[in-house]
């Protein structure tokens, strides 16, 4: 009857997922982490539903200058993904999030940035997870039931994430945290990117870093 079927995705949503090699994963979690233990102090994780989060300038810090190059090769990959012919993208912020028992982030955007992301560093089984929400208005208005939960008919996607995920989404992209069930401490580093020319000329970022190294 039909000489070809096809099912062809128009203005897809993408987040882009990269795994560290092992080694790499360890040697820079045990930096990063030795250094948010530092900032926050043992307070941090003393706390249930608390969503802890540093300044926002962890990448001008010295123990964040190897992330920051795997975050950079990470985004070039995006970059010509996408075919974005600018050239010029810097990391606008960066700031860890260290949630302890029953701590979740809300539904938010990164506003102002043409990325945003996230690299995770501690993740203990059963922590919560990182969820996306639908960024269409249309398809909500007629939910039939479905026979099975695919991307392909759900409004809202989970990922499974490691230590050593990274993952990277257009700023606009609606996602949130779910609680932390577990006893330890769930620690992720989110970051923005965006265009050099647009940071300078229209929108300067609106943060003054001031965490002591
Ligand atoms: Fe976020």
């Amino acid at each position: 009857m039909f000489a070809e079927n096809q099912a062809i995705p128009l203005f897809p949503t993408f987040v882009w997922m990269h795994q560290l090699n092992p080694e790499d994963t360890v040697r820079i979690n045990n930096t990063i982490r030795a250094k948010l233990l530092s900032l926050l102090g043992p307070d941090a994780q003393q706390h249930e539903n608390k969503a802890n989060q540093t300044n926002q300038n962890l990448h001008t810090l010295p123990e964040f200058q190897e992330f920051n190059q795997v975050l950079l090769k990470a985004t070039k990959g995006v970059m010509d993904f996408l075919h974005v012919a600018e050239e010029g993208i810097e990391i606008t912020s960066c700031w860890a999030n260290m949630n302890t028992k029953g701590a979740v982030n809300p539904a938010h955007t990164h506003p102002n940035n043409y990325l945003g992301g996230v690299y995770y560093v501690d993740t203990p089984e059963n922590s919560g997870s990182i969820v996306f929400e639908d960024p269409r208005a249309q398809p909500r208005l007629i939910s039939p039931r479905v026979s099975q939960s695919t991307r392909e008919n759900s409004g809202r996607a989970t990922l499974n994430v490691e230590p050593g995920t990274l993952l990277l989404f257009p700023a606009w992209l609606v996602h949130s945290v779910e609680p932390n069930p577990s006893e330890n401490l769930r620690i992720s580093i989110s970051f923005n990117l965006m265009f050099s020319s647009f940071t300078e000329k229209v929108s300067p970022v609106q943060w003054t870093g001031n965490i002591p190294t």
